[in-house]
């Protein structure tokens, strides 16, 4: 993916959407909380400098209080206000990616809340690439940014219309702003600057090629089992789940494991992405449904496409294993961790 795909600042919003952007603006800045689209998913806004404000999308997400929130920012001239001691390798992979898909850990600046960080030293922060989101983030006042996790309730898959974000949140918050569909489709790439070497917390929109390509070296990923020790969210294996069980299965086993489900009489959607036969015909338990075959526009489809195989009342979801490929990384990621749940 290059960068210039998300760089849609230039992209010029309608008269309708400036509107919607100035009604979110007295909302946010009166302390309420908004919903905004951005490239990746969607994110529940608040006043990052507000911390009641920030406090209510704790509530409203119905997460635990020392998760962490990003910090999404208007320019990366403003990264100074929200993070100190930022090294040189930091400055290089924003000033390359943003606006983009691409989250910083830094230490923080001494003026973040502890309701942001979660208590700790550090600051996740990004400069998104949505128009609608830049036009918000650019008419909040001086020195302001936004706080905002992925506008879903905790550990559920986010949203990538504003359509999720009504259906699971839009009695609780004051305002969805509507982009349309999120073009990545999967969150930003989170990587740490705290301690000796830079590592990737969540692989995301931007591969580890594309990083490795601007560090001139190769970048360590934290591993799943890692994360009992951090507070990622985004790293708990059980996130990003559909209610729906999701089993993965390798391509080899798929159908044969579908005949399995569907000889017990389990409703059953099989989501593949290649091209292998389909030996089993579609039944009253059986139905296929055929997935990009590049990462990108597979990024971009999935979590829409597991919000709306989750309505239908489905007993699984049975996924073709994606491939072992760097460039599929984030949904890989993504599917291990809605699968964690199922036997
Ligand atoms: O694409 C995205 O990143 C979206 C859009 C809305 O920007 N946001 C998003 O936020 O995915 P959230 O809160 O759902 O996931 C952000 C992840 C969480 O896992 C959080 O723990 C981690 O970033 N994070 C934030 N600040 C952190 C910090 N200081 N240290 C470690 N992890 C942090
Ligand atoms: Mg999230």
């Amino acid at each position: 993916m290059k960068a210039s795909s998300f760089s849609l600042e230039s992209a010029v919003i309608t008269k309708q959407q400036r509107e919607q952007v100035s009604r979110a603006v007295g909302i946010l800045n009166a302390g309420g909380v908004v919903a905004f689209p951005t490239e990746t998913v969607y994110g529940l806004g608040a006043d990052a400098t507000n911390i009641k404000a920030v406090s209510d999308i704790y509530r409203i997400k119905q997460r635990p209080m020392n998760h962490p929130l990003i910090v999404h920012i208007a320019d990366f001239s403003y990264l100074h206000e929200w993070a100190q001691a930022i090294p040189d390798s930091a400055l290089k992979l924003a000033t390359q990616f943003w606006p983009g898909p691409l989250t910083l850990i830094l230490k923080r600046n001494r003026r973040v809340s502890d309701v942001v960080t979660g208590g700790q030293d550090t600051v996740g922060v990004r400069v998104p690439s949505h128009p609608i989101a830049l036009a918000l983030l650019r008419s909040l006042g001086q020195g302001k940014a936004l706080a905002a996790p992925s506008a879903n309730r905790f550990g559920r898959i986010s949203p990538t219309t504003a359509a999720h974000v009504q259906k699971e949140l839009g009695a609780e918050v004051n305002m969805i702003l509507d982009g349309g569909s999120c073009t990545v489709g999967l969150e930003s790439t989170i990587v740490s600057f705290v301690g000796d070497n830079p590592k990737v917390l969540r692989p995301g929109g931007i591969t580890l090629a594309e990083l490795e390509s601007v560090f001139g070296a190769s970048i360590s990923m934290m591993h799943r089992t890692d994360s009992s020790t951090t507070r990622v969210p985004g790293s708990l294996p059980s996130h990003y789940a559909p209610t729906t069980p999701l089993k993965l299965c390798a391509t080899e086993q798929l159908w044969q494991y579908a005949q399995k489900l569907t000889s017990q009489q389990l409703k059953t959607m099989v989501i593949t992405w290649s091209t292998i036969q389909r030996p089993l015909q579609q039944n009253e338990y059986l139905q296929h449904c055929s997935m990009p075959n590049d990462p990108e526009s597979y990024g971009r489809e999935l979590y829409a496409i597991l919000h709306q195989l989750d309505q239908v009342g489905f007993d699984y979801l049975l996924v073709e294993m994606v491939p072992d490929h760097s460039s599929w990384l984030a949904i890989e990621d993504r599917l291990q961790r809605a699968s964690h749940h199922t036997i």
